[in-house]
């Protein structure tokens, strides 16, 4: 079938796609970063409207300062660049008003939404020709967790919103290890949505996520604090007999109760709300 295809080559790649996560001491050529950028500015976006920004980081201090921002990941320094992908609804306000045009503000989360969905679609597009290089790439999340700080590292003006970051480099190994992923009839819903049952649900997820953690005195205090922060105590008393029943945790007990869930790093809700508004996107009120 796939020799149907008009260039097999990006099945090769798609089969292969693996997050990478050590890399070699070796800068990418400046002709390859060109390319990556030419197929970054080639992307879908919403309306065509292309709203993004892309903040290309190479600067060894400033590499040092992502890994900070994103929980000590370390391989972000390591690796000689990180695209940060950005919301930019800053050139389309400003062209807007130099033309006389309406800056609409009922319309901060459309402009939001379609932004994010364009620096996604510009990243993997880049992540997905990075591979034809030989370059292997990492999404970072953590990055948004101190936005304010990461608009002042990049020196963001006001509109200009980080979404995601892009690591980049040579792998250090060519070995192919892929992470386990849902079957794609998880995944596939035939015309309609259909609810699953919950058994079949968890089922796959155990399959996919077999490995518990031991349920240490550190990690159910930290759990019980985000189980009665987000739903109240009553509720984290009894989640938390059953964890104590069971005497580990599951992986997403692990990954909302210990591992994402730090009061000193993340911003609230509030806050966020707040970084929003300052760069145009008011959901406040
Ligand atoms: C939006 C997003 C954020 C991510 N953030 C991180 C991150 O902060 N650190 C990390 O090591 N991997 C991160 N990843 C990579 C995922 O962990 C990885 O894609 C997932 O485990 C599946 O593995 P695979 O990409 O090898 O198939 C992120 C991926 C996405 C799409």
């Amino acid at each position: 079938m796939k020799q149907q295809v008009r260039d097999a080559g990006i099945f090769d790649i798609l089969e292969k796609r693996m997050t990478h996560r050590n890399f070699r001491d070796a800068p990418i050529e400046d002709d390859v970063f060109e390319i990556l950028m030419d197929v970054a500015a080639s992307a879908a976006s919403s309306g065509g409207l292309q709203r993004i920004s892309i903040v290309a980081v190479r600067d060894p201090e400033r590499r040092k300062k992502l890994v900070e921002m994103s929980r000590g990941q370390t391989f972000v320094e390591k690796a000689p660049l990180s695209l940060v992908f950005c919301v930019d609804h800053r050139r389309v306000r400003r062209v807007a008003e130099y033309e006389g045009s309406l800056d609409e503000p009922a319309l901060a989360i459309e402009l939001l939404w379609m932004g994010i969905i364009d620096a996604a679609i510009a990243a993997q597009s880049v992540a997905l020709a990075a591979e034809a290089f030989g370059l292997g790439s990492c999404y970072n999340g953590n990055i948004l967790e101190q936005p304010e700080e990461m608009s002042a590292l990049l020196e963001l003006p006001a509109g200009v919103v980080p979404a995601l970051m892009l690591t980049l480099g040579y792998p250090s190994s060519s070995e192919y290890k892929p992470s386990k992923k849902f079957d794609r009839s998880m995944l596939l819903h035939d015309e309609v949505y259909r609810d699953r049952p919950v058994e079949e649900l968890y089922s796959a997820y155990k399959e996919k996520h077999p490995q518990t953690a031991r349920l240490t005195p550190a990690r159910r205090e930290s759990l019980y604090r985000a189980l009665s922060q987000q739903y109240g105590e009553e509720i984290a008393n009894a989640r938390i007999e059953k964890v104590d029943e069971a005497g580990v945790l599951t992986p997403y007990q692990f990954l909302f109760g210990c591992y994402y869930f730090d009061d000193d790093q993340t911003y609230t809700q509030a806050q966020y709300l707040d970084f929003l508004a300052k760069n145009g996107f008011d959901f406040r009120k």
